[in-house]
């Protein structure tokens, strides 16, 4: 069959049944991705004679005779696109995953359907962006700056990947060939709980290309826990690679390599499992309840598990001042039950990886991971080899938000890849992505505050539940920060904490972006709002009589063993003022008929800028022998933006422009020891350990050119690529020839163990309108004001509110995974999940405090997570606002609302 793709032709035969998306990824056009392969999220999209298509519903055989683009043809003749340009100047992506598909579809758009965005992009998701950047890049919006050499801190600078990214050029982590590949596939649980008596292989191993079946008896034996901290004393060892019991629908039992993904699946279809069925439990109440089954039973305090006796992968408890009399005292009081549903990160590429043992015997694991460095380190220990024998690396990362703070992977792709002595790739597919990585942890809630008449707090109570799931991978941790800064960042004499983690049979949940404080939060900050209502009092008003500023103690009980969290800036009465004064702007009735009901809504959060118990970042930086740097971090990119900022902070302790600084990071093999890219640690840590690295470069430099140059040490200064004293002016270039010829090479090393740590705050404000009579809502304006210190890159920091915001929006309006009674999620699939579209998202305000830390790198402070947390809080207060009627379950679907609205208003 003849295909032109990109100009140029081919004569290839597809396989029988193969889609197009497949079927140009072999033929090496890698900016086509995989979302879903369902046709729901465009990250697939090409060109079909000028029409945008998606890829992965087209059958290859139908484009034979018509002309395909890809990204990567797209420009032609051209170095590149307008739409690309534009996407690079409004710098329209993070990740970069989507952003293919989105080019080729916002460049196809007539102009009636650029009249309707949200229509004419309803078949493209970005998890990322929040789309205003994506708006921007259609309206020719320029969002980057330039900046001067030593002035890069402080600017909104593009990231270093856009020209690849918008090329399809960016290598993701399935974007290579490898001779002699085998593929995995996995044979997962149909039963929520389960003994395994018997796996028979033979007609599995009997399929035509079949390499290997792997079951428990080929894997070790040890217990792990697949969360990745960097003191694993936290995560419960509850999990074997693949283990004889399994405890929830979609768990491992069994991998089959073969030599394509069609045998592996083939195998996987003719293993025979014989199965002992278990009892089962779903419902976290009744989990922990007398009686229930166990799901790891005999497992220890010693394994870090709560109580395997009763369900409990952990639990927290505290209490200081007396509640129960303070209540009893109060003139207000409010207690009411919140539950969150279970909701999936959702990052466009899935997860995956390929795995290999290189000439020199190293097991090389090649990953979609956020924590290359701690999952070396398990899977080392796992398959009792020397650290120095396993690598880990990443290339980019399609979206992570946690969900890749996990080793899922992994483990299996090491074990194949032992087994056989051939390179694997493991690549879940969106079903699975579902079924058996992990989720949010769903909550229930119970909040009871008391307030006096003049609106200052005297009780905050907590009483938490949390879903762990069949496995405790970030119980303890979610569990103890749910209950940490949503209750500490209010003064109040009387506190108490009651928080329990169970285990059930469900899909195992864990890290997710907040790390459990969004779930708290809109049980907490409902309270402080009904508090106020009651006493007649404004919600600033009463978030201002009752916050901690600086000289407050933040204390939540149990009293953290941490005591290293300080105000290194303070600025959430900035936050309040800014978006107050956001909100007035506009009339607060809009003209909506009689049916809408308005109102505002506002929540509060405070993070803690680092994790606590220990998180490091080792940085290197050498003068090259061009004068440029060659700087090494060990934190991964997954469109946190961290590789922009570290380039920033070098560039601007170095005197130098941000394109002098090459960055190598992300991979075990080359030093750099990072714990890894999650709890917004990124910018704070990893950056921190920039800044020393590169401040010890610059002595360095100056140090040496005394000694070359007979230049005055103490008299020298870094300006403009040159090392100026006096008036003598060296060029980088020269010194480092200078010290070429010495046999030397100019580097330093900087490090950050993540303590002391900040404080970081968000204020979320929305007005939203409630249709009495159907529960429809919309969202009137959004104002978001983020503390992030001296902001590093204020376009990537608005940016990363105006995702987080998306993100939280999708969470507290649609999104939710269904778990049946047997255990089994019922939609999983993006169709039937509800992800926010371009027409879901408004545009969000965003302002930031202006203060400068005086423990982060250059002033900042981090600013991933934080947007996402008072969304949820935010939007629970408008809605109440509104309707006078307290929601207490997300999401708020319009179904959900309907009959509460019904109740009161009438039909
Ligand atoms: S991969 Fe084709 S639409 Fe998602
Ligand atoms: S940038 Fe769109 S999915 Fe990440």
């Amino acid at each position: 069959m003849m295909f032109k793709v990109n100009g140029r032709h081919f004569e290839q035969q597809p396989r029988a049944g193969q889609c197009l998306r497949t079927f140009l990824r072999e033929l090496g056009h890698f900016g086509v991705k995989k979302g879903c392969d369902a046709g729901d999220c465009g990250a697939c999209t090409v060109l079909l004679d000028n029409e945008p298509v998606h890829s992965c519903l087209i059958p290859a055989f139908r484009a034979e005779g018509h002309a395909v683009t890809t990204i990567e043809g797209f420009a032609g003749n051209a170095a590149i696109h307008p739409m690309q340009q534009a996407f690079l100047d409004a710098q329209g992506f993070q990740c970069g995953f989507c952003t293919a598909g989105m080019i080729l579809t916002c460049a196809s758009l007539n102009q009636a359907q650029q009249q309707d965005l949200g229509a004419a992009l309803k078949g493209n998701i970005c998890r990322c962006t929040g789309y205003r950047s994506i708006e921007d890049a259609l309206n020719g919006k320029k969002n980057v700056e330039k900046a001067d050499a030593g002035d890069a801190f402080g600017r909104s600078l593009p990231a270093p990947a856009g020209p690849l990214v918008v090329r399809g050029a960016e290598r993701y982590t399935f974007d290579t060939e490898i001779e002699g590949l085998l593929h995995i596939k996995i044979c997962r649980s149909p039963h929520p709980h389960a003994r395994i008596i018997s796996i028979d292989k033979s007609a599995a191993l009997a399929v035509p290309g079949v390499h290997a079946v792997l079951t428990h008896e080929d894997a070790p034996k040890t217990l792990f826990s697949t969360a990745r901290h960097e003191n694993d004393w936290m995560d419960p060892e509850d999990t074997r690679v693949l283990d004889d019991v399994v405890r929830f629908v979609g768990q491992k039992v069994a991998a089959v390599v073969a030599t394509s993904e069609g045998a592996a699946e083939e195998g996987c279809r003719r293993l025979k499992v014989e199965y002992e069925i278990l009892p089962h439990v779903v419902d976290p109440t009744e989990a922990i309840a007398e009686g229930a089954p166990l799901i790891h039973p005999g497992k220890t305090a010693e394994q870090r598990i709560g109580n395997s006796a009763r369900n409990i992968a952990a639990e927290t408890h505290g209490e200081f001042g007396d509640v129960a009399a303070a209540l009893s005292a109060s003139a207000v009081t409010y207690e009411s039950t919140f539950t969150t549903q279970r909701v999936q990160h959702a990052a466009l590429e899935t997860h995956g990886g390929l795995a290999f043992i290189d000439a020199d015997g190293v097991l090389t694991v090649r990953s979609s991971t956020q924590v290359p460095f701690l999952t070396r380190r398990t899977l080392a220990e796992l398959f009792g080899l020397p650290a120095e024998k396993v690598r880990v690396f990443c290339e980019r990362v399609g979206g992570g938000f946690g969900g890749k703070q996990e080793m899922f992977v992994e483990d299996v792709l090491a074990l194949a890849a032992l087994k056989t002595k051939r390179p694997v790739k493991l690549e879940l597919t969106r079903e699975e992505q579902f079924i058996s990585t992990s989720t949010r942890h769903p909550m229930r809630v119970t909040i009871t505050a008391g307030a006096d008449t003049n609106g200052k707090l005297t009780a905050l109570k907590l009483d938490v539940l949390s879903n762990t799931g069949a496995y405790g991978n970030h119980a303890g941790p979610v569990l103890f920060h749910a209950v940490s800064e949503c209750i500490s960042v209010y003064n109040c004499p009387n506190k108490k904490i009651d928080g329990v983690a169970a285990y059930t049979n469900t899909v195992p949940a864990g890290a997710f972006r907040g790390y459990g404080l969004p779930q708290t939060l809109i049980a907490v900050e409902a309270a402080i709002d009904e508090l106020a209502r009651q006493l007649g009092i404004s919600p600033f008003e009463m978030r201002r009589r009752n916050i901690v500023k600086p000289g407050d103690p933040m204390l939540s009980p149990p009293e953290s063993k941490y005591h290293d969290v300080m105000y290194g800036s303070y600025g959430l009465d900035q936050c309040l003022d800014l978006v107050e004064r956001a909100m007035a702007v506009e009339a607060p009735n809009p003209p909506l008929s009689d049916e809408w009901l308005v109102g505002d809504g506002i929540a509060l959060t405070m993070i803690d800028t680092v994790p606590p118990a220990g998180h490091i970042a080792d940085c290197y930086v050498s003068l090259r022998d061009d004068g440029g740097f060659e700087l090494t971090v060990g934190t991964a990119e997954f469109g946190n933006g961290t590789t922009t900022v570290h380039r920033q902070i070098a560039a601007t302790a170095l005197a130098t422009t941000v394109d002098q600084i090459r960055l190598r990071q992300s991979d075990t093999a080359h030093g750099g020891h990072d714990t890894g890219a999650y709890g917004s640690a990124g910018t704070f840590v990893a950056g921190l350990a920039t800044k020393l690295a590169a401040e010890n470069l610059a002595a360095e430099i100056k140090t040496f050119a005394a000694r070359a140059f007979a230049t005055d040490a103490a008299a020298s200064v870094l300006e403009r690529d040159h090392l100026v004293c006096g008036s003598e002016r060296l060029p980088f270039a020269l010194i480092a020839t200078a010290a070429q010829a010495r046999g030397k090479t100019l580097h330093a090393h900087g490090n950050s163990a993540g303590t002391p740590r900040s404080v970081a705050f968000n204020v979320q404000g929305f007005r939203v309108a409630v249709n009495k009579g159907s529960g429809e809502l919309k969202i009137l304006k959004s104002v978001q004001a983020a503390d992030a210190g001296r902001v590093a890159n204020p376009m990537q920091c608005r940016g990363q509110v105006e995702g987080g915001v998306a993100q939280s929006l999708g969470a507290t309006l649609y999104e939710e995974l269904v778990i049946d009674d047997g255990g089994r999620i019922v939609n999983p699939r993006f169709r039937d999940y509800h992800l926010p579209s371009f027409a879901d998202v408004p545009r969000t305000e965003v302002y930031f405090a202006d203060t400068y830390d005086t423990i982060g790198p250059m002033g900042a402070k981090s600013m991933s997570e934080s947007p996402y947390n008072p969304v949820a809080a935010a939007m629970g207060n408008a809605i109440a606002d509104a309707t006078g009627i307290r929601f207490t379950s997300t999401p708020f679907k319009p179904d959900r609302l309907f009959p509460a609205l019904k109740e009161k208003f009438g039909g």
